[in-house]
């Protein structure tokens, strides 16, 4: 029998290329592996997108991504998380048992609570929706990226908790993480929506030329030495240009290579990577039914695999 994966994406935007490295490659290589569920997130997207239109096409978007970039629902279960009403229900009853001070070491909790943000009951209790995520469908594994490792030893903390209390229910699900690292942006920050450093893995061909001869450099001219670790261009490379990587590499060092010439060959190749993305996205807007019906059965699957969980705790709790 095959162990089981489980993973989420929330929907709070276009996929850029970090989010396609840093999480949802990994979920598509992994599939073939194992037995895989993948979900929108949108409950945990609530807490930033207050208007319903944009939620709805986000979560829309991102399962329409999910499609484009290799999640096959013939090897994953892919749904959205509101259509489980069982996950929020456990939630609660991990709630009931989740201490304030566990959730007060959380990142994000600690990051706005720093900045003075205003902290809504959803952002705090952020981590236990998602070990009612994790825990509800017996996950084995959980690829994600690295800035959700807290949130999985919060999870194995619900569970132990739990199980101390009524006895082994839960298992301890392992976490996958990426070995990319961290994907740089156009100006050298981690790549993300919010500092509009983002190459969007549906951006077109004029729209990554411009932004990749937008990066940053410094002013060495072509025949003087570059370091490739300390440039932007060449991070990039990394991903998109692996066959001519040492050449480059070389070029870099000896001062044989300008920015410019860097920025049109990694332009070529982020473009030449990105294009059956784009195809398989205008094959699904110009059928949008193909996505529905896939989260429709995704719906079905997820749902009774989290209900008969359910049922178990339920039990156990005294709730019958
Ligand atoms: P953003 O920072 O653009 O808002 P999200 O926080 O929605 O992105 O990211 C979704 C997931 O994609 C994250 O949990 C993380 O695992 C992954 N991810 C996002 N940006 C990067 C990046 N620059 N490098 C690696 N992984 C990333
Ligand atoms: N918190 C994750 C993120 O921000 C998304 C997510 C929600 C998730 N529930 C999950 C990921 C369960 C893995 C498992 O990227």
């Amino acid at each position: 029998m095959k162990k089981r994966l489980l993973s989420g994406i929330k929907p709070t935007g276009g996929i850029h290329i970090g989010n396609y490295f840093g999480a949802m490659k990994n979920m598509v290589d992994l599939q073939k592996d194992y037995e895989s569920f993948v979900f929108i997130a949108d409950y945990h997207a609530l807490n930033q997108i207050k208007d319903p239109k944009e939620l709805e096409q986000h979560t829309f978007e991102v399962a329409e991504a999910c499609l484009c970039v290799g999640i096959d629902p013939k090897k994953t279960v892919l749904f959205r998380q509101s259509d489980i009403y069982p996950v929020t229900e456990l939630c609660w009853i991990f709630n009931s048992l989740t201490p304030m001070a566990l959730l007060k070491r959380a990142h994000a909790y600690k990051d706005a609570k720093n900045k003075r943000k205003p902290i809504n009951m959803g952002l705090f209790d952020y981590p236990v929706l998602m070990a009612a995520d994790i825990l509800i469908y017996n996950s084995d594994v959980v690829p994600v990226g690295e800035d959700q490792r807290q949130h999985l030893e919060l999870t194995k903390d619900i569970a132990r908790i739990f199980n101390n209390c009524y006895g082994e229910t839960f298992k301890m699900p392992r976490e996958i993480i990426t070995n990319q690292g961290e994907i740089k942006g156009l100006d050298g920050r981690k790549m993300s929506k919010s500092y509009k450093n983002a190459i969007g893995i549906f951006d077109n061909k004029d729209v990554v030329d411009k932004k990749i001869m937008s990066i940053v450099t410094d002013s060495r001219g072509i025949s003087e030495p570059k370091d490739p670790e300390a440039c932007n261009i060449f991070a990039l490379h990394k991903l998109f240009s692996e066959k001519e990587l040492p050449e480059i590499k070389k070029r870099y060092e000896e001062g044989s290579i300008s920015y410019k010439e860097s920025k049109e060959i990694l332009a070529e190749n982020v473009n030449k990577f990105l294009d059956p993305f784009r195809k398989r996205k205008q094959e699904m807007d110009s059928n949008p039914e193909i996505v529905r019906n896939v989260l429709k059965q995704g719906k079905e699957k997820a749902l009774s695999a989290a209900l008969s969980k359910l049922k178990e705790v339920k039990a156990k709790i005294g709730i019958v």
